[in-house]
């Protein structure tokens, strides 16, 4: 159901109707924070009211030039620069997607989106914060890594994100269990070929309990991102101290757990989207739920 969802996602007249939707409809909104950094600022502030740190994410992936690169690189500093003068920056950081930076510009596009990266990590450090690069589908992972070791020699608090369907995951986890690492481990998001990634959830999901293994058993940070309440039972019960991890759950889904979870003294972090470009994240969450599909479609005539 999900690879099917995410290629009719790609046709025309699914991506012509939902992308019409307005973003102020309540179904795009529940993901969303709205079309701008004023409304992301808006939910920054009430989600760290509740108790919940923050990562933002300026949408956008699908740029086709270097002008669009660097405006979206631009983007992101003047985030920083307000979150800092709004005083939120401490509880809220940054996550990025090289895409949005220029990595998919041809033969230059891994040194462009570098350059890009390097600007926001330092706006991010003059802020008091710091950055995670999201990660995309697996034709990019060596390419992400590789700008992660680069970013790192100068800002070793960029973090990064490893998707536990990958085969190769568990490799990398043991590769960024190193102290001082950050790293986000999700289950993946892209419809991978079998010869790269587990076909099957149940595998998916064992792969995730034995990468969260390797990251709890190193001297890294690990960034537990999930909404699967077993895996976030198994993070809770490792007994490790406040500050040396942190669990991570999407805006919109699972709101009561991360509020209950924030009261009971675990530091538990909203990744947060916001901006007008945001058809090819709104799909990958409703991908995840078949629920969310018919919650769309009974919605989309009303
Ligand atoms: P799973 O899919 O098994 O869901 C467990 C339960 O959570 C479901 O049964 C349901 O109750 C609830 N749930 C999950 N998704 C839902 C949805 N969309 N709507 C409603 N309920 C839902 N991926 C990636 O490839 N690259 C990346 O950079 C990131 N970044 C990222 C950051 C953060 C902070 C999070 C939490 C997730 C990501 N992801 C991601 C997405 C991730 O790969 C994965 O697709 C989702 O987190 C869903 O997987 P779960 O771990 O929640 O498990």
């Amino acid at each position: 159901m999900p690879k099917l969802l995410l290629a009719a996602a790609q046709t025309r007249p699914v991506r012509a109707s939902v992308s019409a939707l307005p973003i102020s409809r309540k179904m795009v909104r529940r993901f969303i924070a709205g079309p701008d950094s004023t409304s992301a600022l808006q939910v920054t502030r009430s989600l760290r009211e509740q108790g919940l740190a923050v990562t933002l994410d300026v949408l956008g992936e699908d740029i086709t030039d270097k002008a669009q690169a660097a405006q979206t690189a631009a983007s992101y500093r003047s985030l920083l620069t307000a979150l800092s003068e709004a005083g939120l920056a401490d509880r809220a950081e940054v996550s990025v997607k090289l895409s949005a930076f220029g990595q998919a510009l041809g033969a230059d596009g891994d040194k462009i989106a570098l350059e890009n990266a390097f600007t926001v990590a330092e706006a991010a450090q003059a802020a008091g914060t710091t950055m995670t690069l999201d990660m995309e589908d697996h034709t990019t992972v060596d390419s992400t890594l590789g700008t992660l070791a680069e970013l790192r020699a100068q800002y070793p608090w960029v973090g990064a994100v490893l998707q536990a369907a990958l085969y190769r995951t568990e490799g990398d986890c043991r590769d960024l269990a190193t102290a001082g690492s950050r790293v986000r481990l999700v289950k993946g998001a892209y419809a991978e070929p079998a010869s790269v990634a587990h076909p099957a959830k149940a595998d998916v999901d064992a792969a995730y309990r034995r990468c969260l293994e390797i990251l709890f058993a190193g001297a890294g940070h690990p960034m537990i991102a999930t909404h699967d309440m077993s895996l976030v039972t198994e993070a809770c019960v490792r007994g490790r101290d406040r500050g040396d991890w942190e669990l991570q759950m999407l805006y919109g889904i699972r709101t009561d757990e991360q509020r209950l979870l924030a009261a009971a003294g675990i530091d538990v972090r909203v990744y947060l989207p916001f901006g007008t470009d945001w058809y090819g994240y709104y799909i990958r969450r409703l991908a995840e739920r078949p629920a969310n599909v018919l919650f769309l479609l009974r919605h989309l005539n009303s």
